[in-house]
């Protein structure tokens, strides 16, 4: 009965209609659903938990600074907490002098980074590219490629779109930017640092000291969306410091709030966010007061226990397992990874990762699938596995590949849907 109460009370716009697993508790890496299941998170709640779910420290952190002063509307007045929040972020972005705007999510945040760059440029379009998802609010829903997301919708036709410049195209897109740049429209280039929800495209490094050069020269703001791909994920802090290329504004969100309450940050050029004007960014809920000791302590969590070293050395552990027990099945394309976010891809027309997605979850493995032909599976543990569990827990991916590699006409009698492919 309680199957039903999503259809009956939610709505569907809010919910991919896949999972009819209905979570009752959480523990540890683990969620339990309504029916006694128990699965091993291998998506970090898609991101937004670094670390695994019922964290003492953290939650006395929420709890302390909640009976000091849960939150006050920072559009007033800002607590205490607020502003070492933001100056960490600051001091942690390793650059000097950077400033920060609060928002709530991570959709939200992109469109406020565009405006500010748009308020600063005083321009018309902006430069994105294929595959890209920066999500559902005004500017982010029409800044993503795929159609799907926008069906329906009389959104602004501000976007080009272009190929994701990786080490192999990247030449070839520069002179696509380099054209469209002398139109003198462009107001800003918005990127995934790494493209990720669709498959891992790293960028070239050299594309990107070269395009802010190019944007510079042309007055336009390089923006990145470090939405999922930042906090020692990809081993550095942030994933664009393993390019070399600090952008003009990024964005963080997801795991800055670490599921306590929602919070995203633009942070950078002072220059560029003092743009707009006293109140023209002002929300009730930004900087939840409560959320920014979350975070805080989060990352003394995370420096105690050296948990990004434990992210090296778990990703090293997983990424051979993948390569020695797979290499000789046919339906194994390659593993690639950015340390802790690891992509498994299989090799085939039919979007087979479905199969194997759900052959997983009969072993209890929460798992996705993504990317060309929905046939890439994202693989990101929280930082804090242990390298027992993620040994454990690999395999059970690797055998439910097998079983579907050697059972092909038993599992694709099953329908599935795919998704966002355009
Ligand atoms: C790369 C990227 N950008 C933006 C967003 C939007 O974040 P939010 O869902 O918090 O609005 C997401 C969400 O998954 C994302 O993955």
């Amino acid at each position: 009965m309680k199957h039903n109460y999503r259809d009956a009370y939610i709505w569907r716009a809010q919910n991919l209609d896949l999972y009819w697993i209905i979570i009752d508790s959480t523990d540890k890496h683990y969620f339990t659903d309504i029916d006694w299941k128990q699965y091993l998170d291998f998506l970090s709640s898609a991101s937004s938990l670094p670390l695994w779910y019922n964290n003492d420290r953290l939650l006395n952190a929420y709890i302390s600074q909640a009976k000091k002063a849960v939150h006050t509307c920072t559009v007033y007045t800002f607590t205490e907490i607020v502003w070492e929040y933001a100056k960490k972020l600051s001091e942690i972005s390793n650059i000097e002098n950077a400033k920060i705007m609060f928002w709530a999510f991570g959709s939200d945040a992109i469109d406020w980074a565009l405006k500010c760059a748009q308020t600063f440029t005083w321009k018309k379009k902006v430069i994105a590219f294929k595959s890209a998802y920066h999500w559902w609010t005004y500017l982010s829903l029409s800044s993503n490629w795929f159609d799907a997301l926008k069906q329906g919708l009389d959104l602004p036709d501000l976007f080009y779109h272009l190929s994701y410049p990786t080490e192999e195209n990247y030449e070839e897109v520069l002179e696509k930017i380099e054209e469209i740049l002398k139109t003198g429209e462009v107001w800003a280039l918005l990127m995934e640092t790494i493209l990720w929800d669709w498959w891992v495209f790293e960028p070239s490094s050299e594309f990107l000291s070269k395009v802010k050069e190019l944007l510079h020269k042309n007055w336009a703001i390089l923006i990145f969306d470090e939405i999922q791909t930042w906090m020692w994920r990809t081993w550095k802090f942030w994933a664009f410091e393993n390019y070399w290329v600090t952008p003009d504004l990024f964005v963080a969100a997801k795991w800055l709030g670490w599921g306590y309450a929602s919070l995203s940050a633009v942070i950078w050029r002072a220059d560029i966010i003092d743009s707009l004007n006293n109140c023209q960014n002002a929300f009730t809920f930004s900087a939840h007061a409560a959320s920014c000791a979350v975070w805080l302590e989060t990352i003394n969590i995370i420096e105690d226990e050296k948990l990004a070293e434990n992210a090296l050395k778990i990703w090293e552990k997983i990424t051979s397992i993948i390569y020695k027990e797979l290499e000789n099945y046919d339906i194994f394309k390659e593993v690639r990874w950015k340390w802790l976010m690891i992509w498994i891809a299989l090799d085939s027309e039919d979007s087979i990762w479905a199969y194997i997605w759900k052959i997983c979850l009969d072993k209890w493995v929460y798992v996705w699938y993504y990317g060309h032909n929905n046939n890439v599976v994202r693989i990101q543990p929280h930082l804090n596995i242990s390298e027992e569990e993620a040994i454990k827990w690999i395999s059970k991916v690797i055998e439910a590949i097998k079983e579907f590699s050697e059972n092909k006409e038993k599992y694709m009698v099953w329908e599935f849907k795919s998704f966002f492919s355009s």
